[in-house]
């Protein structure tokens, strides 16, 4: 129940529209310390301002929030989860710098590019086998598997693996939510990386993993362990994140016919639409984790060294003192500098794939299915549970 300016974050009113509790907390206390679901409390950071200077500020560390934002089994210094979290986003400069360099040299805008026609095509074929049925679950059937697909293509995990990959991923991020499930997942998750680097080791391919093995930059390279960190953060972020960009995406066209008939009716408008799903109800709903190093005052409050600190993404982007109208879908909005893939020096490696991502599948799922229609009522749909991710469990549409 949401009881007062309290929230309970498990309560499925609170995930069906938490924008509502998210007004309430900027008006009303922007910068408060709650109780996350997984029992952690944590200050969190809600309005535009503060949540873009928290995310750039120096003094909030990534490295050590690892320890704190997560099960006592991944503080053991080498279990699975420790192996883990030596990627980018569990670090900060120098550490962060180097292993941001190193990735940046493999994962090119060229590569990216050159996945475009293999990415138009893995679309065309999702919306081939739609073919024939009255109605689907758009979340199953197109929005989950196009990322999967892509990032599996990326990194040459070849096709029979990837159900086994979406289950671990799963789990994985559910967290604490998943209970006994969790290390087993994380261990076969491990145990399946370290095996694909020593394939590709033996045998190179043009993958991004060739590329990642191969990177070296004045005698630096990434180590084993920060190679496998690597593999296993693009694969949980190619997983997650962009379902919920074209999942929630085609959800707001949808609910309101006017929009969707606008953007078909004007296709040039398609960037600006993204960005606006992106800032309107993002896939992330929160930052990941960060610990404050030192004393420090954000919003007017004071935050103590060693306390937690989570930004509420989705909020921000709804802060009418920085976005005009701001509980307004506007497909045309050109001023939109919203945080949805975060901000400062841990930005989203993945925005321009997962923009491209998009773009080719609005792109054909309108031109497919202009009468796409939602099946039940947009009040019946489910969200998925857990905090750190904004999507719908599942998305029947009429075709
Ligand atoms: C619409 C889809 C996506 C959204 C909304 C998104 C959002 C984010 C956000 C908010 C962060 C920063 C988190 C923080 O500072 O706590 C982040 C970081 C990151 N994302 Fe994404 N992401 C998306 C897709 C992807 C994809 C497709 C990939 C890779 C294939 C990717 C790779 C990464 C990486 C590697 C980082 C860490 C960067 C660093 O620490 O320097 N993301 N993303």
């Amino acid at each position: 129940m949401t009881r007062g300016l309290e929230v309970d974050f498990t309560d499925p009113a609170f995930q069906a529209d938490p924008h509502p509790t998210y007004a309430a907390w900027r008006r009303t206390g922007p910068v408060r310390r709650t109780r996350l679901p997984s029992g952690l409390s944590a200050w969190v950071v809600t309005r535009y301002d503060d949540a873009r200077r928290a995310l750039a500020d120096p003094r909030l560390s990534k490295q050590s929030a690892f320890s704190v934002g997560s099960s006592e089994a991944a503080n053991r210094a080498a279990s699975p989860a420790a192996i883990l979290s030596r990627h980018m986003l569990a670090a900060d400069p120098p550490d962060h710098t180097r292993l941001r360099r190193l990735v940046s040299a493999a994962f090119t805008a060229r590569r990216i590019e050159s996945l475009r026609p293999r990415i138009e095509e893995i679309t065309r074929d999702l919306l081939d086998a739609m073919e024939g049925q009255d109605q689907v679950d758009l979340i199953d059937a197109f929005a989950f598997p196009l990322p999967i697909q892509v990032i599996c293509e990326l990194l040459g995990v070849p096709p029979d693996d990837r159900d086994a990959f979406r289950d671990w991923s799963n789990v994985i991020v559910a967290g604490s939510q998943s209970g006994s499930r969790l290390e087993p997942a994380i261990r076969a998750m491990v145990g399946y990386i370290l095996a694909l680097i020593a394939e590709r080791r033996a045998t190179p391919g043009t993958d991004l993993l060739s590329g990642l093995i191969q990177v070296r930059d004045s005698a630096d390279q990434l180590t084993e362990s920060e190679l496998s960190s690597m593999v296993f953060l693009l694969l949980i972020a190619g997983h997650e994140t962009t379902v919920n960009l074209i999942g929630n995406g085609t959800y707001l066209l949808l609910r309101d016919r006017d929009q969707w008939e606008r953007l078909r009716a004007e296709p040039s408008l398609l960037p600006t639409a993204i960005e606006e799903f992106l800032r309107y109800e993002g896939p992330v709903e929160t930052s990941t984790f960060r610990v404050a190093t030192e004393d420090l005052e954000i919003g007017g409050v004071t935050v103590r060294a060693g306390d937690p600190v989570v930004v509420m993404l989705l909020s921000a982007n709804r802060d009418e003192a920085r976005f005009p109208d701001a509980d307004a879908l506007r497909l045309d909005r050109t001023q939109n500098p919203h945080l949805a893939f975060g901000h400062g020096i841990h930005y989203c490696l993945g925005a321009p794939l997962a923009r491209m991502e998009a773009q080719i599948a609005f792109t054909q799922l309108m031109a497919r299915h202009p009468d796409l229609r939602l099946a039940i009522a947009a009040e019946d749909l489910r969200w998925r549970p857990g905090l750190l991710l904004r999507g719908l469990h599942d998305l029947p549409v009429s075709l």
